[in-house]
């Protein structure tokens, strides 16, 4: 099962790009791919640009991406309780492909910060608009306080509820590939 992996964040040592790959090792026989939004580099997204320029590469490249794939795990960064403008970027000249830029994956959501928030206020809007954007939500779940719960010499989340939710939320993605 192919699993694309990604944080919605261009932080170089994304902590959300850490959970998300630790969460993909968890599914049973995942073949995982790591994206990195470093390597989708666009102009701000704006309407006239769009009608100068179309559809821009990396755009298609990111959409492509998604739709290789078996099952998506994606874990937001919040910036000001919200996405961080790399990934809205992205997203935004993605869905001019086509909205449902999910394109019915089956995905799992997660998020987690350095306080114990975890991102939350992101992930919630995310889960409040999945449906428009074609993503078949498995799960969600918030990993707060992330520095107090993952260990950087294994890459690891070792916090036993964190674990026992991420561990869940794997299991949820590989089922697909029996359905
Ligand atoms: C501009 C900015 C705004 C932020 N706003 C929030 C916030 O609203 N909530 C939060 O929990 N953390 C916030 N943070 C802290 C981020 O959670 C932290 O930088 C985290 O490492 C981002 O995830 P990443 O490493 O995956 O990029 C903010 C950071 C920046 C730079």
């Amino acid at each position: 099962m192919k699993i694309l992996t990604f944080a919605a964040s261009n932080t170089k040592n994304s902590i959300n790009k850490a959970l998300a790959r630790f969460t993909a090792t968890l599914v049973p026989g995942a073949e995982i791919e790591i994206l990195d939004l470093n390597d989708y580099d666009l102009p701000i997204f704006s309407q006239d640009l769009e009608k100068e320029i179309g559809q821009p590469p990396a755009a298609k490249a990111f959409f492509e991406k998604i739709g290789s794939a078996d099952g998506v795990i994606v874990s937001f960064a919040e910036h000001n309780g919200s996405y961080t403008a790399a990934y809205k970027n992205l997203f935004d000249w993605a869905s001019r492909i086509d909205q449902k830029v999910f394109q019915g994956k089956p995905t799992v959501y997660l998020s987690t910060s350095p306080g114990p928030g975890g991102a939350a206020s992101v992930l919630a809007s995310a889960k409040g608009s999945a449906r428009f954007f074609g993503v078949e939500l498995k799960a969600a779940v918030s990993v707060p306080n992330f520095h107090d719960v993952f260990d950087a010499a294994t890459g690891r989340i070792n916090e036993p509820k964190a674990l026992a939710d991420l561990t869940a939320a794997a299991e949820v993605l590989a089922l697909q590939e029996v359905a």
